[in-house]
C-alpha cells in the first residue's frame, strides 16, 4: 500500500507541480514503469516498484468495472477523473478495469449521414470528449488514462492536449488524433459513446455517472463517491491484494457535491 501510494504521490507532484514536466527520459506508460528494472530508474520509481514488486498479490478473482459517464469540462467529473478514479486504478489496476465513456448530456443529430454534437458546456467540450475519446481508442489504456489524467487536471483542458499527448502518448502524433478527431472514425467512436450512455439503465440523470460491473444504484454511486478506492477492494471477491489492506488516508477525500 505504501509503495503504491507513493507511486501515485510522484506522479500526482509530477503532473501538479512539473505541469506534466515529465523527466524525458521517461516516456513509458504509467503502466509500464515497474516493468523492468531499467523503466523504475528511468521513470525514478525504483524504490517504490522493488518494495510494490515485493508486496505483490496473485490475483485470481474477475476484475471490479468501474464505468465513468462523464463530460470533459464537467468540474466534479474532472475532479473525481483526477483525484480518486485514475489514483485508484494505479493503486488497484490488478483487480479494476475502467471504462471511460466522455460524453455525459452531451445530444446528437444525424445531419446527411453524419453525426452533429451538442454538449453542456459547449463546442470546447465537445473537443474535449472527442480528443479523449480517440485517445482511448488509439492507444494503450495505461497511455491513454495518463494523458486524460495530465489533460483533466490542467487549467485548460484542450489547450494541454497537445502536450500531454506528447508526453505521455509519445508513439501517437498529434496529427493522427486531429484526423481522428476531424474525420469519421471519431464521429462513429462518439455516436457509440453515445450509444452507450444512451443504453443506461436507469437513464443517467447527472454525471459523473458510475457503474459497478456495468449497475449503477444510488448506494453504489455514494459508496464510489466516498471511496471508490475502498468500494473495489470491498467488491473484489479473488483474495485482496496488499494495497487493499492499509490506510486509505488520501482516497476519500472527494464527494460529487464539492
Ligand atoms: C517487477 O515484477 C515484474 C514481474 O514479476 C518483473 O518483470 C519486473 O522486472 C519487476 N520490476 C522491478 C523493478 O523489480
Ligand atoms: C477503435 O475503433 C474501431 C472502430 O472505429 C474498432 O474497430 C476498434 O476495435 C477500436 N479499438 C480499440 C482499442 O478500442
Amino acid at each position: 500500500m505504501k509503495a503504491a501510494l507513493l507511486l501515485v504521490l510522484t506522479v500526482w507532484f509530477n503532473v501538479q507541480y512539473g505541469g506534466c514536466a515529465f523527466s524525458s527520459s521517461c516516456s513509458l506508460p504509467l503502466s509500464k514503469w515497474c516493468s523492468s528494472l531499467d523503466s523504475a530508474i528511468q521513470c525514478g520509481v525504483l524504490k517504490q516498484c522493488l518494495l510494490s514488486n515485493f508486496t505483490r498479490y496473485h490475483h485470481t478473482g474477475d476484475q471490479v468495472n468501474v464505468g465513468l459517464y462523464y463530460e470533459s469540462l464537467c468540474p466534479g467529473c474532472r475532479m473525481l477523473l483526477t483525484q480518486m478514479l485514475l489514483p485508484t486504478w494505479v493503486l488497484l489496476n490488478d483487480i479494476m478495469s475502467v471504462t471511460l465513456v466522455p460524453y455525459g448530456n452531451a445530444q446528437e443529430k444525424n445531419v446527411g449521414g453524419k453525426y452533429v454534437f451538442e454538449c453542456q458546456h459547449g463546442e470546447q467540450e465537445c473537443l474535449g470528449n472527442m480528443i479523449e475519446t480517440c485517445l482511448l481508442n488509439m492507444t494503450d489504456a495505461g497511455s491513454a488514462y495518463q494523458t486524460i489524467y495530465c489533460m483533466e487536471s490542467a487549467n485548460d483542458v484542450i489547450g494541454a492536449a497537445k502536450s500531454c499527448v506528447a508526453l505521455f502518448s509519445p508513439q501517437l502524433k498529434w496529427e493522427s488524433i486531429e484526423s481522428c478527431v476531424n474525420g469519421d472514425q471519431g464521429n462513429q467512436l462518439m455516436h457509440q459513446n453515445a450509444l452507450k450512455t444512451q443504453a443506461l439503465n436507469p437513464p443517467h440523470n447527472y454525471v459523473p455517472w458510475i457503474t459497478i460491473n456495468g449497475v449503477h444504484t444510488d448506494d453504489l454511486q455514494d459508496k464510489a463517491s466516498n471511496s471508490l478506492f475502498m468500494l473495489v477492494c470491498s467488491m473484489y471477491k479473488g483474495p485482496k491484494p496488499s494495497a487493499c489492506g492499509g490506510s486509505q488516508r488520501g482516497f476519500r477525500s472527494y464527494s460529487r457535491n464539492e
